[in-house]
């Protein structure tokens, strides 16, 4: 079976620019989108209030989590993971296939899956695409992801390929799965297929064919941002934008700064989801409209007048100072890091507002072009 929850709006004249909606059963998500990374069915600190009131479409758990704790069946009984953490709108799940990959000493992969022990207590469990399938089925996200294999950086040709053919065999071995075992929850769960190939063209290129023919409802792009240049990940995005179906959501996953989602919206792409501003929140970091703000400094102890952002209008932003923050992290109190990942996770999606609108209006490119260099500085 095959469903289509995207719909294409408008693709700017001047680059490949897009603006597109998600239907789901819990809401439509307006792209390009920035996804908050709840690992463990919790943005890590903050309320599905602070979710709601950051204007967030949608966010995104892992089954490789939540399969440990509390337990896929859990979260099918407690009628999937919206209702389980109270936030009740649009859920991706990434299928366990990266994190189980970054496991590296405690994992063995073999042509039928991923055999690992758990990062908590050392026991042994294997992961196969129907299995990771039927997890996603009882977790109930709106949108699953196929069980792919992360290639490394760098990979030789030979490398990627081997590593591609697994993540091949697999999505079509998932798409069977789905396709014999429908939703359990009562509303619809989309596939999107995951493109690999690591940094070879011509592997990106097989991928998205074979791909094409198995015929997920979105396409993803993996194997990004893995330590390769910041050029390099753009030029592969834009060469998988090129040969995706213009008519299908694309998604870059676990990529990147404010600057690199900029990048990648003018090549094409519409769902960007990243743990950095959440990690970089709980480091003492800001991102900011002036560039990047590390607030823990010295400098900022007497700032009682100043916000993070000036321009941000973020319920940190609304009643906090720069000096009061300060504190907090000082003293490593907890809503230090609270406060500071209400900032960052906001000012992300805010970005992504700005983006849409220029978009609208045919102004996206100047709009980027000036706003790149302006978030990369050393904010003041
Ligand atoms: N998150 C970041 N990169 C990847 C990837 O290549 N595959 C999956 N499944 N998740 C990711
Ligand atoms: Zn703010």
């Amino acid at each position: 079976m095959n469903q289509n929850p995207f719909e294409l709006l408008k693709t700017s004249s001047k680059s490949k620019a897009r603006l597109g909606k998600i239907t789901t059963a819990h809401g439509v998500v307006t792209t390009p989108i920035f996804m908050p990374v709840g690992t463990e069915a919790t943005v890590k600190g903050i309320t599905s209030r602070d979710i709601r009131e950051m204007e967030a479409e949608i966010i995104l758990a892992n089954t490789y989590h939540l399969y440990l704790r509390p337990g896929t069946k859990t979260i099918a009984a407690a009628g999937g993971v919206q209702k389980f953490m109270g936030w009740n709108g649009p859920m991706l799940t990434d299928s366990g296939g990266f994190q189980v990959w970054s496991l590296k000493d405690l994992r063995k992969i073999t042509a039928d899956g991923v055999e690992f022990r758990s990062h908590l207590d050392g026991s042994k469990h294997f992961f196969s695409p129907a299995s990771v399938m039927q997890a996603q089925r009882e977790i109930g996200a709106d949108i699953i992801m196929a069980f792919d294999e992360c290639t490394p950086y760098p990979s030789t040709v030979e490398e990627a390929n081997k590593s591609l053919e697994y993540t091949l065999k697999w999505t079509r071995e998932a798409k069977e799965w789905l396709d014999a075992n429908p939703p359990i929850l009562g509303y619809p769960q989309y596939f999107f297929g995951i493109v690999q190939g690591g940094m070879h063209l011509e592997l990106r290129k097989k991928s998205i064919e074979a791909l094409k023919e198995i015929c997920p409802d979105g396409y993803a792009m993996g194997g990004l941002s893995v330590g390769e240049p910041a050029e390099l990940m753009y030029q592969i995005a834009d060469f998988c934008t090129n040969l995706l179906p213009a008519d299908r959501a694309r998604y870059v996953m676990g990529v990147g700064t404010p600057w690199n989602l900029l990048e990648l919206i003018r090549r094409g792409v519409d769902m960007c989801d990243c743990i950095l501003p959440a990690k970089h929140a709980q480091d003492g970091m800001a991102y900011t409209s002036r560039g990047v703000l590390r607030f823990k400094n010295q400098r900022f102890a007497m700032e009682f007048d100043k916000p993070l952002d000036p321009e941000c209008n973020c319920y940190c932003c609304k009643n906090y100072s720069r000096g009061y923050l300060r504190h907090l992290f000082k003293t490593k109190e907890p809503l230090g890091w609270t406060l500071s990942t209400i900032h960052n996770l906001h000012f992300y999606i805010h970005l992504m507002q700005q983006a849409k609108a220029h978009i609208a209006d045919d102004t996206f490119e100047e709009w980027a072009a000036e706003q790149i260099p302006l978030l990369q500085r050393n904010a003041d």
